[in-house]
């Protein structure tokens, strides 16, 4: 089991028969989703809201029951992954793109779990991964403009051949890097949030409860903020 395995799947053991879960995305909750699987094999039910299309995809191929936004007031547990997580759990997420349905997603839920490989875990937010905002197309080149004044560097993401990315809700992403890191991470989301045409910020601040970190050799350290 690598890093991200062990995490992800320590991570289920939080998922308790009947609660309505909060399902990530990225490649460590897989294996929370791989875990959740193999109890639905087992013949548990469990059923839960998907912050993707990837996720959707995968969930429904593994048997969870997946629930919209309209059938649930709360959500019991998310889990999620991360890009980077502080001491504080102050995280940036977003660098698959999921970053909105992730943060609505977390706000609904009365615990958060994130689960990601020691690696991901940094003392300054920014200094190993870029920032993800996620922008109304139309307004891309003056948000950028703005997240400038701001004291980052923003690149269009794009596709490996060139096309513009657009995350599922049709938007695109600007990777924004801080060449000194993230000095205040709350002030900096609320000064992202102001500016018209963003429509979220990877930045994710007083939203995570617990903080699984997976090791390669199988270790794993949960932490309880
Ligand atoms: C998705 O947009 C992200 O927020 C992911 O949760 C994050 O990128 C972690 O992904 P991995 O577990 O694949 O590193």
């Amino acid at each position: 089991m690598d890093a991200k395995e062990t995490a992800g799947r320590a991570a289920a053991a939080y998922a308790l028969p009947g609660m309505v879960l909060g399902l990530g995305t990225g490649s460590t909750v897989h294996w929370t989703l791989v875990a959740l699987g193999e109890r639905v094999a087992r013949g548990e039910r469990v059923r839960g809201v998907a912050t993707s299309v990837d996720t959707e995809t995968k969930a429904r191929a593994m048997g969870i029951e997946l629930l919209s936004l309209d059938a649930v007031e709360s959500l019991d547990l998310a889990i999620d992954g991360a890009d980077e997580i502080d001491a504080e759990f102050r995280m940036i997420k977003g660098g698959g793109g999921a970053l909105l349905r992730e943060k609505v997603v977390a706000s609904l839920a009365r615990q958060v779990v994130i689960v990601v490989g020691a690696n991901k875990v940094v003392t300054r937010l920014g200094t190993t991964f870029a920032l993800p905002v996620e922008v109304v197309p139309f307004a891309r080149p003056m948000v950028a403009r703005r997240l400038s004044l701001l004291g980052c560097t923003p690149r269009v993401r794009v596709h490996k051949d060139g096309a513009p990315y657009r995350t599922d809700n049709g938007n695109a992403i600007l990777d924004c890097s801080f060449a000194q890191g993230i000095d205040q991470p709350a002030e900096l989301e609320r000064a992202i949030d102001t500016i018209p045409g963003v429509v979220e910020s990877g930045l994710f601040v007083g939203l995570a409860h617990v903080r699984v970190v997976g090791y390669d050799d199988g270790r794993c350290d949960v932490v309880r903020l």
